[in-house]
């Protein structure tokens, strides 16, 4: 049997993330730090900022995630590390730390896709899906639609043909002055808001395709914001967080659902940062009881990012293809 340590290590934008995957055993340990508090005062993630800290905290957070599993370094078997998509510095952080440490400990490093990690991270909770299932990934830089067969077998059905979903989340946030990150924020605001105030547009609902676009959502919030006599009150600024979410779950909710009928597949896995959206698991979870289908979400706080996902898809490829990960250390990123 194939029995494989893998150390994770994910710093592709605003959270350094490391973690140890045991093949066998699971996951041993995880540590994380988010940058957020130093990123929030700019109203958004400055890329040097993040590249520098990510350098600060990387070794600290290895140190804390090989205590946490009492192993000694010499146990790691391999390091996957988020290659990209992100932001060029950030990633060129942990890469070197990964491909530094494979040099020091002559283990093989492997380059993992983020959004690889993000899609396959429901796999690691206590009920997991089995494939073949739809995942619907909404994180701040991407939205898609794939068909998952298994590791490795992805098909990507649909995606935003503009903005993220969270990154529809974070501008709107911002523009109704709700800081960063807006994802979180505007949804505990549209909870005391009143659905009727303001209808906004559902950008794509009926196309007949998987796609999605969300910047004509962030331009109606715009609009509401500019033509509204004076400033925005609380209540109204709820108000309008309302109809934002509305109309993202409805968005979102209905391909999702036209991606399941499509295929005739009966398992749903929401990933990315947007997964944790109260608003949008309920819908979900409402749909998938009317229409007969299971909804699978990883643990809460996977649903971010972090080391885990890397590990633990760093872990399904080397069980798949131990020749995979090389003793190559000349290290690229792929910032896109
Ligand atoms: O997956 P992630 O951590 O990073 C990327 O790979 O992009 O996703 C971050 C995004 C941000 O846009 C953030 O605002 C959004 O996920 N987000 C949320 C919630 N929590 C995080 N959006 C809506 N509701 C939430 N509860
Ligand atoms: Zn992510």
């Amino acid at each position: 049997i194939f029995i494989m340590i893998v150390l994770g290590v994910e710093s592709s934008c605003d959270e350094t993330g490391l973690a140890l995957y045991d093949t066998s055993a699971g996951l041993l340990s995880h540590a994380l730090y988010s940058q957020v508090a130093m990123h929030e005062q700019y109203g958004g993630v400055v890329p040097e900022l993040a590249s520098r800290d990510h350098i600060r905290r990387a070794i600290p957070l290895l140190q804390q995630v090989l205590d946490d599993a009492a192993l000694t370094r010499d146990r790691i078997d391999a390091i996957a590390y988020t290659q990209g998509p992100g932001l060029a510095g950030a990633l060129l952080v942990g890469a070197s730390v990964a491909c530094g440490l494979g040099l020091a400990l002559g283990k093989p490093v492997l380059g993992i896709h983020h959004l690889e990690g993000h899609l396959l991270s429901p796999l690691l909770a206590s009920d997991p899906p089995a494939f073949p299932f739809i995942a619907l990934l909404v994180s701040g830089g991407h939205t898609q639609l794939m068909r998952v067969d298994g590791v490795g077998r992805y098909t990507l059905l649909g995606e935003t043909l503009d903005d993220a979903a969270g990154e529809a989340f974070d501008k709107s946030a911002k523009l109704l002055g709700l800081g960063y990150p807006g994802g979180p924020a505007i949804s505990r605001m549209a909870e005391f808001g009143d659905p009727l105030a303001y209808k906004l547009p559902r950008p794509m609902l009926h196309s007949k395709d998987f796609n999605f676009s969300f910047s004509g959502l962030k331009t109606a919030v715009l609009t509401v914001v500019k033509n509204h006599p004076g400033n925005v009150c609380e209540q109204d600024k709820a108000n309008i967080a309302r109809g934002f979410v509305d109309a993202m779950v409805d968005v979102l909710v209905a391909k999702s659902l036209s991606a399941l009928k499509h295929t005739g597949l009966k398992r749903l896995v929401v990933a990315g940062g947007v997964g944790a959206n109260r608003q949008l698991r309920d819908a979900l979870n409402a749909a998938a009881v009317k229409k007969h289908f299971r909804v699978y979400y990883p643990e809460l706080e996977f649903c971010t990012d972090n080391g885990a996902m890397i590990a633990f898809a760093g872990g399904l490829r080397l069980k798949q293809d131990p020749r995979l990960a090389t003793h190559d250390y000349a290290f690229n990123v792929r910032p896109r």
